[in-house]
């Protein structure tokens, strides 16, 4: 089977999700915005803008009290020179401790969190519509009553870290919405239906805590071979909306990895799964945002094979974006583009 071409020409992602009041965007790096053919193609295609890691704390401070912000500056300067809104990824992530900090002690991770959360958020301070303040905090089976995943955050400082952060970010930057953002919820499986839970009573003590939430984003890093029911998922959405969040779709992609490598086929599925996936998305009026975690399929994530499901027992390479390595509209952009056509406006 060979890839089915999708149409060029017409107008792109974000100026159909602008014609129903929504937004369109990408993870991207310093370094791809350098290839002209891809800061074309962002231009083109999106409204927002994400660092894919520059603005991690590991990233930005892996020197002890020195902020090394020149990379994520160039994304952010690129954003307001291409009048882009830009998406702040992530302030507190367990998965980005800088070596050092890893080595303090309660009161030290503590102050040095502090520190980091306040010189980010002043550092980028109006220019940020929404930043992810907590990333990926709760995990079920880890076992605890309150579904908190145990990082050194919550064994050093206890869940108190979660308010905490977004005061500190709300304090340096009064202006943007700030974010709870995680992954696995998406699916019709047990264990998203688990996270769900956990996320939900989260949001909840946030807001019952008085903490300054606006946003839960949702990753969905989708895969193929999972099943996806649309009305549990537009239930928990509801939910959401219900606590008064907007909500952002923020790393979309799909995962191939488990499916038999015929190329179309493949295309084909991912495309199907997109299109259901933000058909029941785009119906819930609190969502406003879709980010994907890269547009073209060289440089996603998935195809460096980071995760164990991610990799591939054959030779094929994974196709997990709306455009192929050669900067080709995919089956999956036409999923986008429909969902955004067919999408109730704002
Ligand atoms: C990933 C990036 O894509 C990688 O390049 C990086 O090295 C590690 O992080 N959830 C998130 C993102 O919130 O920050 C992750 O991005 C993907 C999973």
């Amino acid at each position: 089977m060979q890839p089915r071409a999708v149409a060029t020409g017409g107008a792109g992602l974000h100026a159909r999700a602008a014609a129903k009041g929504l937004a369109f965007g990408t993870a991207i790096t310093a370094g791809q915005l350098r290839d002209p053919a891809l800061a074309a193609l962002v231009r083109a295609e999106c409204g927002v803008l994400v660092p894919e890691y520059q603005q991690k704390w590991d990233r930005l401070e892996w020197r002890r009290g020195v902020l090394d912000a020149a990379a994520a500056d160039q994304i952010a300067d690129f954003a307001r020179d291409s009048g882009l809104r830009l998406r702040g990824h992530a302030l507190v992530w367990h998965e980005a401790i800088p070596a050092w900090a890893l080595e303090l002690d309660a009161r030290g991770l503590g102050a040095a969190m502090e520190a980091h959360v306040a010189a980010a958020a002043a550092r980028w301070r109006g220019r940020i519509a929404t930043w992810d303040v907590v990333n990926e905090a709760i995990r079920p089976e880890d076992g605890r009553l309150d579904w908190l995943r145990r990082t050194p955050f919550l064994e050093r400082l206890g869940p108190d870290y979660l308010p905490s952060a977004f005061r500190l970010a709300r304090a340096a930057d009064p202006a943007a919405r700030l974010a709870y953002n995680d992954f696995g919820c998406e699916h019709a499986t047990v264990a998203a239906r688990r996270k769900r839970m956990g996320v939900l009573s989260l949001l909840r003590a946030l807001r019952a805590n008085g903490a300054p939430l606006g946003v839960l984003g949702m990753q969905a890093h989708l895969h193929a071979h999972l099943p996806f029911e649309a009305d549990e998922w537009r239930g928990f959405l509801a939910d959401v909306a219900e606590l008064g969040l907007a909500i952002e779709i923020t790393e979309l992609d799909v995962n191939d990895a488990r499916l038999p490598a015929d190329t179309a086929a493949r295309d084909a599925a991912v495309a199907d799964l997109t299109r259901r996936f933000l058909e029941a998305t785009l119906a819930e009026r609190a969502v406003t945002t879709v980010v994907t975690w890269g547009l073209s399929d060289r440089h996603s994530w998935i195809r460096a094979g980071r995760l164990p499901l991610h990799r591939r027992t054959d030779r094929a390479t994974s196709r997990p974006l709306p455009f192929d390595e050669e900067l080709r509209r995919k089956p999956m952009w036409g999923a986008i583009a429909a969902a955004f056509d067919s999408a109730p406006a704002r």
